[in-house]
């Protein structure tokens, strides 16, 4: 079977990409990017899924990179911390610069850390972006998202989504990486081909016995997986 969508009725097949963000030159050019549209959307939707948070706790960012959902989420939840955990040092490099430039490192914590690992931990709230189309085994943030989870631990994840043609991913780097640097433009382009679709993500829920969290696009390339553990 081709992944390069020259059979129309052939919808494309997934491309894994590398783990890790660790070059330079592409963390440099993911954190200088303006994420402000997909970021604030993120937290909108965050806050619209749960609009019953506890007042105050500590959330983990799963594969928070250089840190700019980790930044959006402690601003717009001003008595809550975060810690964000990624295992690239090029990427945590810009995310402790943001966070100190930003005079939030009372609040966010950013840690090297390789997903999974195997502490347990108990968080009231769990969230990632972009992590899951990067994973070698998909499973690999579900176990996290399980390990770290208490009673009620809300969950929260956005990722893009697989577009059924190779042109549709070309598209939708001119439509929303216009003018961005190329490495910048590659990357989102190989994250797209990456992606898993909404039946995909559904499998491997049920696969890691975490049926009860849903999933659902919401908007033409992301879609999030929510809902509330129950350990
Ligand atoms: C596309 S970036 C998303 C960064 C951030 N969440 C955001 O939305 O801006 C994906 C991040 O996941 C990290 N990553 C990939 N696999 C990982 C793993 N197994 N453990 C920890 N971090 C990982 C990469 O290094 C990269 O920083």
């Amino acid at each position: 079977m081709t992944n390069l969508g020259s059979d129309p009725s052939t919808l494309l097949v997934r491309v894994p990409e590398p783990e890790l963000m660790d070059d330079d030159e592409q963390a440099r050019a993911y954190a200088e990017a303006d994420f402000a549209e997909p970021h604030n959307h993120f937290v909108q939707l965050l806050k619209e899924t749960f609009p019953q948070l506890p007042s105050t706790g500590t959330a983990l960012d799963l594969g928070c990179g250089p840190g700019d959902i980790t930044l959006r989420f402690a601003r717009a939840f001003p008595a809550w911390s975060v810690e964000g955990w990624d295992a690239s040092e090029a990427m945590l490099h810009y995310g402790y610069q943001a966070v100190a430039a930003a005079g939030l490192q009372d609040r966010i914590t950013l840690k090297k850390v390789y997903v999974p690992q195997s502490d347990t931990a108990s968080f009231p709230l769990i969230f990632s972006n972009s992590l899951l189309h990067h994973l070698a085994d998909p499973m690999a943030l579900w176990t996290e998202v399980k390990q770290q989870s208490g009673p009620e631990t809300a969950v929260f994840i956005m990722d893009l989504m697989r577009p059924a043609k190779r042109k549709t991913a070309s598209h939708f780097v001119d439509l929303y990486a216009q003018g961005e640097p190329e490495v910048l433009r590659r990357d989102f382009f190989n994250s797209l081909l990456a992606a898993y679709r909404v039946n995909e993500v559904k499998d491997q829920l049920v696969k890691a016995g975490l049926g009860e969290l849903q999933v659902r696009e919401v908007s033409d390339r992301h879609l999030i997986v929510w809902g509330q553990i129950s350990t």
